[in-house]
């Protein structure tokens, strides 16, 4: 039996009600108060400065390179510390935003960083000092990018976005409460994995490595967000790290045809196969119309761009800017399924988790084909017209804008 990838089975009729219905209507408000913004925003800025310092510092001087970090690692606890006003195991992500700081906040922030005496009990957290000073950079400059982007995007069509916080916004995050992570599930874009290393950082599972496809996707051992309390929702959004993995649009929905549409599969067959081969083949077969199997690619197309499509939208092919609301819920790590190794690794080091766990590799889905690269997607594109290639194209163009994806063809504009 085949399964479904990332819970796919509200697909159809709408989403499912949740628990969490009372949220729908309540005023859950996203911006935070003045001050915290000022305060977050200047601990931003002081990072943001002393990483220029000591990043010049480590050009100077060449071998100094692990002094370099330890400095930085305390540096950047400092801040959070600065921020939560108290002593915290380990701090969420708190990279956004920085230029709204005024100067003033940072010198006054500046001078307390030198004179509190917290730094001191901070030398035990050697499990910091790993990331060199360059990759710290390196990270801290992609994400600062990343947000502004985003930033900018939504800005520029705020017009057309809720304000308020719903349990629809919230239904495809999941929640790790140990190191409080919040992940939004973005399906052919690493989530299975991310899904199994969430397991691992919440103690049900000792390591990635046995935890096959069926446990990652059905054993309902991850809290979904949507299924607290108001209450525990807003808390976690507020204090949590929030975690968004994208990946280039075009790829991700080649990935998800191929997945669903190519490879055997007794769900997406039956539900969205019979319905897509009944309404745009001409002359189907009696067993195609029967069994669902062979829909090609053009026809997987005119569903997608058929304004009356005969079968709902799912979450595979869903524009990520619709799936996970990333103009309402402000993620603090932005990550892309391009370089996920180093860049969720990185993030598993910043929150804490155990040395040993590292993202795995896993191809949970027919690991005999090959992973649908650039070159492969081409090839599917190429079967389109040109105005359908534009047209999928402006399917996906807020995700082509927020997450900085360069144009996928010569021939879109
Ligand atoms: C390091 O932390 C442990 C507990 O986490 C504590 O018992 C120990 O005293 C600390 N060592 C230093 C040097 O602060
Ligand atoms: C977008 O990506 C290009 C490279 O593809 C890069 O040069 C540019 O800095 C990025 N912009 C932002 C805002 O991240
Ligand atoms: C907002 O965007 C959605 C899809 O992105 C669209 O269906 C809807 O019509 C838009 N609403 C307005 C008021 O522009
Ligand atoms: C990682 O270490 C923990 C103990 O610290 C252990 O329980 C776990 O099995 C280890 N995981 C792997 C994948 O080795
Ligand atoms: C910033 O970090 C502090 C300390 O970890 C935390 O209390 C606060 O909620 C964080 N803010 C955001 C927006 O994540
Ligand atoms: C559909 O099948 C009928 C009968 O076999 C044939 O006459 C007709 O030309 C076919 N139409 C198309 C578009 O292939």
């Amino acid at each position: 039996m085949l399964w479904p990838d990332c819970k796919v089975l509200h697909a159809i009729k709408g989403r499912r009600r949740s628990r969490w219905g009372s949220m729908r209507g309540s005023r859950l408000k996203i911006s935070c108060s003045f001050w915290f913004v000022l305060l977050f925003g200047a601990g931003g800025l002081i990072l943001f400065i002393h990483l220029q310092d000591l990043s010049d510092m480590v050009q100077q001087q060449g071998p100094g390179q692990a002094l370099c970090s330890n400095t930085i690692s305390l540096l950047l606890l400092k801040v959070d510390m600065l921020e939560a006003g108290k002593m915290v195991h380990f701090p969420a992500f708190n990279w956004s935003k920085p230029e709204q700081a005024s100067h003033r906040v940072t010198k006054r922030h500046r001078k307390l960083l030198k004179t509190s005496s917290a730094i001191r009990s901070l030398s035990n957290f050697s499990s910091l000092s790993s990331p060199t000073p360059k990759s710290w950079q390196h990270f801290y400059h992609m994400q600062k990018a990343r947000h502004k982007l985003i930033e900018e995007v939504c800005a520029k069509y705020r017009s057309n976005i809720s304000q308020t916080v719903t349990s629809h916004h919230v239904s495809r995050i999941y929640v790790e409460d140990r190191h409080k992570l919040l992940y939004c599930e973005v399906p052919k874009a690493g989530c299975s994995n991310w899904k199994r290393v969430l397991m691992v950082l919440a103690g049900v599972a000792s390591s990635t490595q046995k935890i096959n496809h069926e446990t990652v996707h059905y054993s309902n051992h991850l809290t979904r967000l949507d299924s607290l309390d108001q209450h525990a929702v807003s808390e976690r959004l507020r204090s949590y790290t929030k975690v968004l993995f994208i990946r280039e649009p075009m790829e991700r929905l080649v990935s998800a045809y191929r997945d669903k549409f190519e490879s055997p599969n007794s769900y997406y067959h039956p539900v969205f196969g019979k319905p897509i081969i009944s309404k745009y083949r001409v002359n189907a077969s009696k067993s195609a119309l029967r069994t669902g199997s062979g829909v090609t690619f053009q026809e997987f197309i005119r569903y997608l761009l058929d304004v009356h499509r005969p079968i709902g939208m799912d979450i595979h092919w869903e524009p990520v800017s619709q799936l996970c609301s990333p103009c309402l819920l402000d993620y603090d790590f932005i990550g892309k399924f391009e370089t996920i190794e180093e860049e969720a690794n990185f993030l598993l080091h910043r929150v804490g988790a155990p040395k040993n766990l590292t993202f795995p590799t896993f191809k949970d889905r027919n690991p005999e084909a090959a992973r649908t690269s650039t070159r492969i997607t081409q090839h599917y594109f190429t079967q389109l017209s040109a105005s359908d290639r534009q047209r999928v194209y402006d399917f996906y163009y807020m995700d082509y804008l927020m997450f900085n994806y360069s144009k996928p063809f010569h021939d879109v504009y």
